[in-house]
């Protein structure tokens, strides 16, 4: 981890208040991770540890009653924490993107696939609609599909939820983003997908890209991380190398989510 990383949360804090009973969860509380070039950077941790938080985090995805309080979030060596919205959208894409746990969040049922998939590009980059389209059919190949001129002209909520995650992932693909955020990208899918979806991803990561997996699966994290980021309670506990962290983990709940497995 010598060099420069392509993604630097640093300090970050989220919490959601809860005005009726004056209570605060703190989601994220001073968490602070790097991703680098060409490696995956697993994040692990129960279920409501604030993985999907702090990954919403770093879109600025938060609505009320949630906050993000603190933190800096570094892409490319840019603060993107506190960018106008007009600027996140140069960025969000094309830069970094995400594919979401909930494929809902991501897709709009009711706009056909084709042209979700292609605005992806077209915001971006000056390309013609038809080697657009291309292109998308390409990426639809590659996660998987078949019949992907009659996935095209679908609408999302036609699809299944396997499908709809699969489009998902092809878009977040689709801009070649320098950092690939992944939350649990597999976890609703049938086990031969997720072994193709995970080949993908470490397709990407050989030509260089920084990606961030989310997962509560152990096993995948073995497979395929490079480094290991342990949360709990919205709190890294251990950080390291993939080997470090499954050889001689240092926490008692790094020892314990091992044992579960
Ligand atoms: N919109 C929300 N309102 C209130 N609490 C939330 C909201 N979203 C997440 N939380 C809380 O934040 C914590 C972390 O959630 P999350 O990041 O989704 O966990 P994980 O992805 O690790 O399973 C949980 O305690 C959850 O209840
Ligand atoms: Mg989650």
């Amino acid at each position: 981890m010598d060099n420069e990383p392509v993604l630097d949360i640093r300090n970050l804090k989220t919490y959601f208040y809860n005005s009726k009973n004056n209570t605060v969860i703190k989601a994220v509380d001073g968490l602070s991770l790097k991703a680098f070039k060409g490696k995956i950077t697993a994040v692990v941790g129960q279920s409501g540890s604030g993985k999907s938080v702090m990954a919403l985090s770093v879109f600025n995805l938060i609505d009320e009653p949630g906050k993000i309080e603190a933190g800096d979030i570094i892409l490319n060596g840019r603060d993107i924490s506190k960018l106008t919205k007009r600027e996140r959208v140069k960025v969000h894409g094309k830069e970094i993107a995400m594919i979401f746990q909930d494929p809902t969040g991501a897709l709009n049922p009711v706009i056909k696939v084709k042209n979700q998939l292609m605005e992806a590009i077209l915001i971006h980059e000056k390309v013609k609609k038809k080697d657009a389209i291309i292109r998308c059919e390409d990426m639809l190949k590659k996660v998987g599909l078949k019949n992907t001129d009659k996935i095209l002209n679908s609408y999302p909520f036609e699809l299944s939820g396997g499908m709809c995650q699969r489009v998902m992932i092809a878009m977040a693909m689709l801009t070649n983003p320098s950092v690939l955020i992944a939350d649990e990208p597999t976890t609703a899918l049938d086990l031969t997908i997720q072994a193709g979806i995970l080949e993908e991803l470490f397709k990407l990561k050989e030509l260089g890209m920084a990606i961030i997996l989310i997962t509560h699966d152990l096993g995948v994290v073995a497979q395929t991380a490079d480094d290991v980021y342990v949360v709990n309670r919205g709190k890294i506990v251990e950080s390291g190398n993939v080997y470090d962290i499954f050889e001689k983990p240092q926490h008692k709940y790094t020892k314990e989510l091992i044992e579960s497995v």
